[in-house]
């Protein structure tokens, strides 16, 4: 039984990106507390159990291994290209017999399809994506969330606010990326959704944005 959950025993020196399925997504020393916060901002926000949930790089399972016990069958979807960060999450986080019995689906995209699933979504969470996506990565996503959104959908989305506006194509990682809030805003609502700050905290900073369907 113990070396099933060795994993969990890392090193928590080891750093954003470094190739653990802890690590890869974060600071290890933080990977519970950023479960709990997706958690608790998106039951705060209204989710339960019998919504949909569509998880946007939903990485190792840090939201999903909660989200996907507390939904009821068939309600967790998770995005995500790099599948091996899936597979470590389901077998080190969560087991085998909850993927039966919730039946959580996934897609291993990196071109923010939603579509796949063939599902109207109630939620969606993006923590920590939009931090690294290049504006016509969020575009696309929010192009293609409208097409997958119900009429009461709701979806947070973290952001690194700053002064400039990164313009690059490409996806940053591990390194960050920033937007002014003027410029979210407006890029976000450009598909027919409302766009609003929240107070709520993030553990590294992040700004959260309430998205919803107009
Ligand atoms: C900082 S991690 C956040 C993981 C997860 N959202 C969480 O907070 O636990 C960023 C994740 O985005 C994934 N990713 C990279 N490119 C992506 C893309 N084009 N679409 C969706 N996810 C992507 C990465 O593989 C990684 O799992």
């Amino acid at each position: 039984m113990f070396s099933r959950f060795h994993k969990n025993k890392i090193n928590l020196d080891l750093k954003p990106g470094d190739k653990h399925y802890r690590s890869f997504i974060g600071p290890p020393a933080k990977y519970d507390l950023v479960s709990a916060m997706q958690f608790n901002l998106l039951t705060k926000y209204g989710l339960r159990e019998s919504h949909k949930l569509l998880d946007i790089g939903c990485g190792s399972l840090r939201g999903g291994r909660l989200f996907i016990i507390y939904l009821l069958e068939n309600n967790y979807y998770g995005v995500e290209p790099e599948k091996w960060l899936v597979d470590d999450g389901i077998h080190y986080e969560l087991r085998k017999e909850i993927v039966r019995l919730k039946k959580p689906s996934f897609s291993y995209d990196s071109d923010f399809n939603f579509d796949s699933f063939g599902v109207e979504f109630d939620f969606a969470i993006a923590q920590s994506i939009f931090t690294h996506a290049s504006a016509e990565q969020i575009k696309n996503c929010m192009h293609n969330l409208s097409k997958v959104a119900s009429k009461e959908f709701r979806f947070l989305a973290s952001f690194i606010e700053g002064d400039k506006n990164y313009d690059g194509d490409t996806w940053v990682y591990p390194g960050c990326v920033t937007y002014t809030m003027d410029f979210m805003e407006k890029i976000i609502c450009e598909y027919g959704f409302s766009c609003k700050k929240t107070e709520d905290l993030h553990p590294n900073n992040h700004t959260w944005l309430l998205i919803e369907n107009n």
